[in-house]
């Protein structure tokens, strides 16, 4: 059997195929990296299933390396162009997760709108009898401004539908074929909605795009939600808007240096927040680790890789 390195832990499943068809290295598990890389420097194949990042230094330690096959979609983790440089093949997980995704969106929007948490710990903590709950936002008629028209993006789309609001989107060009609005300018967009929901990459020239002033534009009865990348906002303004009042709410999945996070997000009832969860159902996660294994055993058997990103 091929040598193989596992960047950090998987799924049962997952560790299962992987081990019925290559001999598998845990790399989490070396006491000494360095050691790890030199004992194992021939090897061919690599599975990533943690967010460190697999980059150009720690490929040319691997000379001999032909795939990185990553669990999930988003390949951020992974420096592309040192791939490609190397001719070393990258492959992830998309489209198996996209529904997960979308229906952990809409939890959160749902949960932010209805007040969802606080509205749980208020009767946990024996408000109720002493008062009623206030009122809360409703979706329907409410406008939606979908930040990356992806593959996971659709399917949000198609789910606030569902839910009677109206979806406009942003991305850098307008898609053929949508029968959404389109806005070429992410400012204007925010200024136009309620709600702003962030679902690009984090490696195509995202990082920072939310800035002060399209939160700015969002505004005091706007809300964000965030299940791309963290990197994508300032963060920073994004928590004094919050505290001040100038941005209504935000609803998030994942942050800037996760899982860390300033403990101001703690305390503010204007927010929901999860712990990137969107692709975390038994369901795709399972998908998630088969599609993982078939593209290495693809490539090992000289076959077409399945969902080739480099
Ligand atoms: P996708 O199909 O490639 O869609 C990405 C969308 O983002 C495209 O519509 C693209 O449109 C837009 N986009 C890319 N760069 C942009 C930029 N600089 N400015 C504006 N729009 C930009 O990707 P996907 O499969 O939907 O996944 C999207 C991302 O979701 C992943 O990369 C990952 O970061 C995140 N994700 C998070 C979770 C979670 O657990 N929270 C799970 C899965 C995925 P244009 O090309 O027209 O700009
Ligand atoms: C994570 C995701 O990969 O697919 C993505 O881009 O963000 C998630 O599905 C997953 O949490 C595994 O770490």
């Amino acid at each position: 059997m091929q040598d193989l390195i596992l960047t950090g832990p998987t799924l049962p499943s997952a560790l299962e195929a992987l081990e019925a068809n290559f001999n598998v290295n845990r790399m989490w598990e070396a006491a000494d990296r360095e050691a790890f890389l030199a004992e194992h420097a021939k090897t061919k194949f690599m599975a990533a299933t943690y967010h460190g990042r697999v980059d150009a230094a720690l490929m040319d330690k691997l000379p001999a390396l032909e795939i990185v096959s990553n669990f999930g979609v988003g390949v951020d983790g992974i420096e592309l162009e040192a791939a490609r440089q190397r001719n070393i093949r990258v492959t992830n997980t998309p489209d198996v997760l996209n529904d997960a995704v979308a229906e952990l969106t809409m939890a959160l929007i749902l949960a932010l709108a209805r007040r969802v948490v606080d509205a749980d710990s208020y009767v946990r903590a024996g408000k109720w009898p002493s008062g009623n709950y206030p009122f809360a936002l409703e979706l329907t008629g409410a406008k939606v401004g979908i930040l990356g028209l992806g593959r996971i993006g659709k399917e949000i789309a198609l789910r606030c539908q569902a839910f009677k609001m109206q979806v406009v989107y942003h991305g850098r060009s307008e898609q053929a074929f949508q029968p959404y609005p389109y806005y070429a300018d992410l400012t204007e967009m925010a200024k136009a909605v309620d709600w702003l929901v962030c679902v690009v990459p984090g490696d195509t020239g995202t990082k920072g795009l939310i800035t002060r002033e399209v939160l700015e534009a969002l505004g005091s009865k706007g809300h964000i939600v965030n299940v791309g990348r963290g990197p994508l906002i300032d963060e920073a303004a994004m928590l004094d808007l919050l505290k001040g009042g100038g941005l209504g709410g935000a609803a998030l999945d994942v942050f800037e240096q996760e899982p860390k996070m300033s403990e101001d997000f703690w305390t503010l009832s204007n927010v929901v927040l999860s712990p990137h969860q969107g692709s975390a159902t038994t369901k795709t996660r399972w998908a998630m680790g088969d599609l993982m294994v078939r593209n290495l055993v693809a490539h090992r058997d000289g076959r077409p890789l399945i969902s080739p990103v480099v």
